[in-house]
């Protein structure tokens, strides 16, 4: 299988190690494994006596079991466990696609979504999320996607990288064509559980039924990327086991300190979400500000949840303006190209606790730099 630079991702190894503020992350405001052990009276204890061998290849059961909690009607045995969601996604489409299959994909997307399937070989259109209906997506523009062939349908939601999320009504529907049409409906619910009002926040596809696989991952809502630890949940038990089958080829089983991190912080997650959600409440009326200050600068639609948003330049190159930004100021902003957005959009990450010196930064910078307000 071939597969094209994954662009983000080279962007990212590009600047995010090097450069004072990443005005454009996706996972939220991490702590140190001291913060996260003290959530839970005799943790740090437990964890220094932790057996350093191989793992449980589908995850350690307490692990799954505490995945498991996050879902209304999904077991311990339904979730299996992933170095990261990357490689969740990597294996599923490995485990359910093959050539010549077609896939339907909620874009713009984090690229890995259409990728792989289309270095299986694999036909991919894409659900075009518009910028005009508030970034929604379309139920109507679905059913004409649809092809003979069709075998999956990808969504993200909460969406990378515009925050959208769709309506109850709209979900179950799109829940309903799947089962309907005998696909397979896979749900990125990475940034789930980071929704700014609870009443949006939507069920988990899995437990809809077997047609459906649920994506999540400790890095994003949670703010803990570097565990490395994601899962997939279905009741899906055929694709289950292919899945569990390949990953004897990728990692084999995740880092026991990893699990044992993930599970403290999967009992306390409601605590990491809640905490994270303030820090991007905060920020948001900070960019509100902003935005309302350089109305003929931006136009921007406001997330109704998750890390991110993607606003828009309205004048000149997002491409130059976000080199200029990084090389003269040291703020990253990630442009839409990576994306493969043609409308000069940029993402803007929201789960940061230094965003308002990032904000300062770059305001500075707009009155310096040759940008008509
Ligand atoms: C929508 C989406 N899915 C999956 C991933 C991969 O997550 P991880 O890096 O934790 O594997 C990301 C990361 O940015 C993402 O935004």
């Amino acid at each position: 299988m071939k597969l094209p630079p994954f662009k983000l991702e080279r962007y990212f190894a590009k600047y995010e190690f090097n450069t004072e503020f990443l005005l454009c992350s996706s996972d939220c405001e991490s702590m140190s494994v001291a913060d996260l052990l003290a959530l839970e009276e005799g943790a740090a204890e437990r964890f220094h006596n932790h057996w350093l061998g191989y793992t449980e290849s589908l995850g350690s059961p307490t692990l799954r079991k505490e995945i498991a909690a996050i879902y209304a009607s999904i077991m311990p045995e339904d979730v299996l466990v992933f170095s990261g969601a990357n490689e969740a996604i990597y294996l599923f489409m490995m485990a359910a696609l093959k050539e010549n299959d077609h896939i339907i994909v909620h874009a713009p997307h984090y690229q890995s979504l259409s990728e792989v399937a289309r270095g299986i070989g694999c036909m991919v259109s894409p659900w075009r999320a518009r910028e005009e209906n508030g970034w929604a997506l379309d139920l109507d523009e679905l059913r004409h996607l649809m092809r003979s062939t069709t075998k999956a349908i990808i969504v993200n939601l909460p969406h990378n990288p515009t925050g959208y999320l769709m309506s109850h009504p709209d979900f179950d529907e799109l829940n309903r064509f799947a089962q309907e049409h005998n696909l397979l409906l896979f749900s990125d619910e990475v940034y789930r559980e980071s929704e700014y009002d609870q009443n949006d926040r939507l069920p988990a596809a899995a437990d809809y039924g077997t047609h459906a696989v649920s994506l999540g991952v400790t890095s994003k809502t949670y703010g803990l990327a570097g565990l490395r630890i994601g899962w997939l949940a279905t009741k899906n038990r055929g694709l289950y086991e292919k899945m569990a089958i390949l990953k004897d080829y990728t990692t084999i089983c995740n880092s026991a300190p990893s699990e044992f991190l993930a599970e403290v912080a999967m009992r306390h997650r409601v605590k990491l979400a809640e905490r994270n959600l303030e820090i991007i409440k905060h920020n948001l009326a900070v960019v509100d500000d902003l935005f309302s200050r350089h109305p003929s600068l931006f136009s921007w639609h406001r997330p109704k949840a998750g890390s991110m948003g993607f606003p828009k330049l309205l004048n000149g190159n997002v491409e130059s303006f976000c080199d200029d930004l990084v090389r003269k100021v040291g703020v990253l902003l990630l442009p839409g190209s990576v994306y493969d957005d043609a409308h000069n959009h940029f993402r803007l990450g929201l789960g940061r606790k230094n965003l308002p010196q990032a904000v300062a930064r770059l305001e500075e910078y707009l009155a310096t730099a040759e940008i008509k307000n």
